[in-house]
């Protein structure tokens, strides 16, 4: 065959591009490349989130197609079978009847309430999975807020300011009530100041010393919480006092030096586990909080980047599985230890195949 002369002959007579380190070799079978792979994702890495109501049927959620409002029933058959797939975790959310809501959420810390009921109920079934509860305001606030809001006008814009320190002692009330049906894990994900500490104090000085805080660190004010809110009707409300929005208290998203100043502190008050939401948009954030602190990091695929990959997998446009398992990785490489994902249940029988 005619040579261009662009490059060298081999003794065989073919071109040969001159370069002795070639990484295309360490990938030249898939025996080679599992052999090399840096990152692995299994079911125990992942933490499934699931949505509860107290109502006599499922009921599904529209912009979180696949995923529902369990009664509790279903939550502990939903549960078993992660369980059996080898999801060792489950974070619960409340859907609380619009009765029981109000300002200051008392709600939230009631031991006969929806989530203590299901926390016993499902550590006495599987003692061996780790039930981790939410603690913030929102799913039992009549304003839709992660914290009691004030009657004042003294806040940003001219409204009501969301409390922080009245805000916290509901927090440890709620954390408390939690730690006592059995909860091993309480996630605060209000955002308010001091309160990782002070659930750390309460706790402790009710003999829970066990009882692990995995950290909202970094959560920011997002849009990609959407579909959660509708799971919940958790969203601020138009009658709230405050602003229709989260941002005096969850991170602005043009910031990452504030995710330093957050871990700091939620390292000092005792913090088991940080946590940095929502996911594949703050990448860049979990690696700087992975170069930061050693302390295992979760990180939160949430409701919006799941609704994001359904539509376009209903479209035809991605390949669900080649993209659940990609985004996965993704957050393995870039220094999460753990993953919350609403696909939890899905990724752990891709991984069992
Ligand atoms: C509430 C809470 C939210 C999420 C987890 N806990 C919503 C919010 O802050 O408005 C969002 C999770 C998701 O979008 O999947 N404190």
């Amino acid at each position: 065959p005619a040579r261009s002369g662009l490059l060298a002959i081999n003794e065989e007579g073919g071109v040969h591009v001159q370069q002795r380190a070639r990484p295309r070799r360490n990938r030249k079978s898939e025996g080679l490349r599992s052999m090399v792979r840096e990152n692995v994702v299994t079911p125990a890495n992942l933490i499934y989130p699931l949505f509860v109501h107290t109502e006599a049927e499922n009921v599904p959620i529209p912009s979180m197609p696949g995923c529902v409002r369990h009664t509790v029933d279903s939550v502990v058959r939903e549960v078993g079978e992660a369980r059996a797939l080898g999801v060792r975790s489950v974070i619960l959310f409340p859907k609380i009847p619009e009765e029981l809501k109000t300002n200051a959420a008392d709600e939230c810390y009631n031991p006969s309430g929806l989530v203590p009921t299901l926390v016993a109920t499902l550590k006495a079934k599987y003692p061996d999975v780790a039930v981790w509860t939410d603690v913030a305001l929102d799913p039992y606030s009549d304003q839709g807020h992660d914290g009691m809001v004030s009657d004042d006008k003294r806040g940003d814009g001219g409204c009501g300011r969301i409390m922080n320190d009245e805000t916290v002692e509901q927090l440890c009330r709620q954390a408390l009530c939690q730690a006592r049906a059995g909860a091993d894990v309480v996630a605060p994900s209000d955002m308010m100041d001091g309160r990782v500490g002070a659930i750390r104090d309460a706790l402790d000085g009710a003999g829970f010393t066990d009882v692990s805080i995995v950290s909202y660190t970094a959560k920011y004010a997002s849009a990609f919480y959407g579909p959660f809110r509708d799971a919940l009707d958790s969203a601020p409300r138009e009658s709230s006092n405050a602003p229709r929005n989260k941002k005096t208290y969850q991170m602005d998203p043009a910031n990452s030096r504030e995710a330093l100043i957050e871990a700091a502190l939620d390292v000092a008050e005792g913090a088991d586990m940080l946590m940095i939401k929502p996911g594949m948009p703050y990448l860049d954030i979990i690696r700087r909080l992975r170069e930061a602190t050693d302390l295992p990091l979760a990180a939160y695929h949430v409701s919006g980047e799941y609704a994001m990959m359904k539509a376009a997998v209903e479209r035809g446009w991605l390949d669900e599985r080649e993209a659940v398992m990609e985004s996965l990785l993704c957050f393995k490489r870039a220094g999460a230890d753990a993953i919350l994902t609403y696909y939890a249940k899905q990724a752990a029988e891709w991984m069992n195949e």
